[in-house]
């Protein structure tokens, strides 16, 4: 489909939604007609270990996935507790990973594509294979931390928000190849997954401490770069949806066009009684999130709380 093509087509069913509001006859097409192309899964900061039964209760989030049967997991990163603390030796972070395998190993049949969350690079055995970011990517299978690939006429971006220096940002050679990757598929839609929120409402309520006030946001809970994000989003309007999760909080943030969806945890309170003894961070409990994408460029999504 050519990008003039697809706009005619996103427009087109924009009005719709319009007219829907107001209640009148949808005049769609028949050849037109919005058609669900991709059912997803959205899982993040699983933060798999071995306490608090924590491989059990994975492993039921992964059978609902299964019983949904959707056509790819997206993996949005924190895949083990912790790798990334000075006091973490080989063994906890051998034993984290074995949890990570055994638990997917149910859902060896659904592609899964992961992006790197902080917490999975064990920075302390320098030299050795599971050291850093190419440690993850062995165990996670990937050749690069950032990448891109199609399925059904959307294109998927896979984010590594891990900058060495200033986290929650591209370096300059990512933001290159992303650049140049939206501008290689103007003709798809476009979904972006990041571990880092690229925008995010998160950052006024999950106030911490050692913020100066209560509306400085640091770059964990928006990207240092959402401002450049924003001019190629608003020139790139095949863009449509962008995944995150990081902060453990649900949230939906649409702005000038682009859905921004951090979608709470696998974990919730990384898997601890919690704020309500049931394992939430502050409201948000644990869960998944299932995504519909259509072959307009829409979608819809429902977080699943499969604890509840
Ligand atoms: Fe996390």
């Amino acid at each position: 489909m050519k990008r003039r093509d697809l706009i005619k087509k996103i427009g087109f069913a924009a009005g719709t939604v319009a007219l829907s509001n107001v209640a009148m006859a949808s005049p769609v097409a028949s050849d037109q007609k919005k058609r669900r192309v991709l059912k997803v899964a959205h899982i993040t900061d699983v933060h798999i270990r071995p306490e608090y039964n924590a491989m059990a209760r994975f492993k039921k989030c992964l059978e609902m996935i299964k019983k949904d049967k959707v056509d790819l997991i997206l993996n949005g990163g924190d895949s083990i507790y912790a790798a990334d603390y000075d006091n973490i030796k080989k063994d906890r972070v051998l034993e984290l990973w074995s949890c990570w395998k055994k638990s997917v190993e149910l859902v060896k049949d659904i592609p899964m594509y992961s992006v790197l969350g902080n917490h999975d690079m064990w920075w302390q055995g320098k030299g050795d294979e599971l050291f850093g970011k190419p440690g993850v990517l062995k165990m996670l299978g990937l050749k690069n931390s950032y990448y891109s690939f199609d399925k059904n006429d959307w294109h998927f971006i896979m984010l590594d928000s891990n900058h060495p220096q200033t986290p929650g940002m591209l370096d300059e050679e990512q933001w290159n190849w992303f650049v140049q990757d939206v501008k290689s598929n103007a003709d798809k839609a476009i979904l972006i997954m990041s571990h880092y929120p690229l925008l995010s409402c998160t950052g006024i309520v999950d106030n911490k401490p050692d913020f100066i006030g209560p509306f400085k946001v640091s770059g964990s809970y928006n990207h240092l770069d959402i401002m450049k994000f924003i001019e190629v989003f608003n020139k790139n309007k095949n863009i449509k949806v962008c995944l995150s999760g990081h902060i453990h909080l649900l949230d939906k943030v649409w702005y000038n066009d682009v859905n921004f969806l951090c979608n709470g945890a696998v974990s919730g309170f990384w898997w601890e009684p919690g704020d309500d003894n049931k394992s939430s961070y502050k409201q948000t409990v644990p869960g998944y999130s299932i995504i519909n994408l259509y072959n307009d460029g829409s979608f819809d999504d429902e977080y699943i709380k499969y604890e509840a």
